[in-house]
């Protein structure tokens, strides 16, 4: 009973680290030319980190605009992640209610812990598959967000006249958590 509590805590958990997620970095661009210059460009990201759709503008800084985008799509490991985790969830909520309702069902013969330890089995290894798919899907999510990596696409930011800022990273507390969280989970199975 408390397993399932435990699991059904970190399906929720995950879930609400890793699909809920919104980051945002901020940049700036101060070009020779001040008028041109773009001193807090925000580039905004989220769940489930198709990296390539986030578009955003810059300056130049020879009289026009450049259009870019961020790299790279993390959606498949995100969203598998995610999905086991919803799955998770959905098992253990319908196995408390089994067990809580149907004990005597449950207990009568042993097909009940049987299938349950067999879905158990598939879920954890489906978690240890999707979880450390994710966990380097998210360092490469860090890579790929870096302030620093992100100046790297910009035009203006070859020229040693403009001055190129990172101003403000994007949080991954939150993310890093979903990672540990599983990894830790994965843990007290395996014990
Ligand atoms: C700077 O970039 C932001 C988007 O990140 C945009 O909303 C803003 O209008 C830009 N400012 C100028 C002066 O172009
Ligand atoms: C600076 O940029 C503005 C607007 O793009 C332009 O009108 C001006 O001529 C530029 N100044 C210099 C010195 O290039
Ligand atoms: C996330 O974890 C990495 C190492 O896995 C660490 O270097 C980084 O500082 C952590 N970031 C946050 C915001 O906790």
């Amino acid at each position: 009973m408390c397993v399932v509590l435990f699991k059904t805590l970190f399906a929720i958990f995950a879930f609400a680290t890793c699909g809920g997620y919104s980051g945002g970095l901020r940049l700036s661009v101060d070009c020779a030319n001040k008028t041109e210059s773009n001193l807090s460009i925000d580039i905004a990201f989220a769940y489930p980190f198709r990296l390539y759709q986030v578009n955003f503008d810059v300056p130049t800084c020879e009289g026009k605009r450049e259009k870019l985008s961020l790299i790279g799509d993390f959606s498949s490991s995100a969203e598998f992640f995610v999905t086991i985790a919803v799955f998770a969830f959905l098992y253990s909520l319908a196995a408390t209610v089994v067990y809580i309702f149907f004990q005597n069902k449950y207990r009568e013969n042993n097909r009940g812990p049987l299938i349950d330890f067999i879905v158990t089995v598939v879920f954890s290894f489906l978690w240890l598959v999707g979880s450390s798919a994710w966990a380097k899907g998210l360092s490469d999510v860090k890579v790929a967000t870096d302030p620093d990596e992100v100046l790297l696409l910009m035009s203006a930011c070859k020229q040693q006249s403009n001055k190129c800022m990172p101003v403000r990273s994007p949080v991954m507390s939150s993310l890093n958590t979903s990672v540990s969280a599983s990894s830790i989970k994965q843990k007290r199975e395996s014990v």
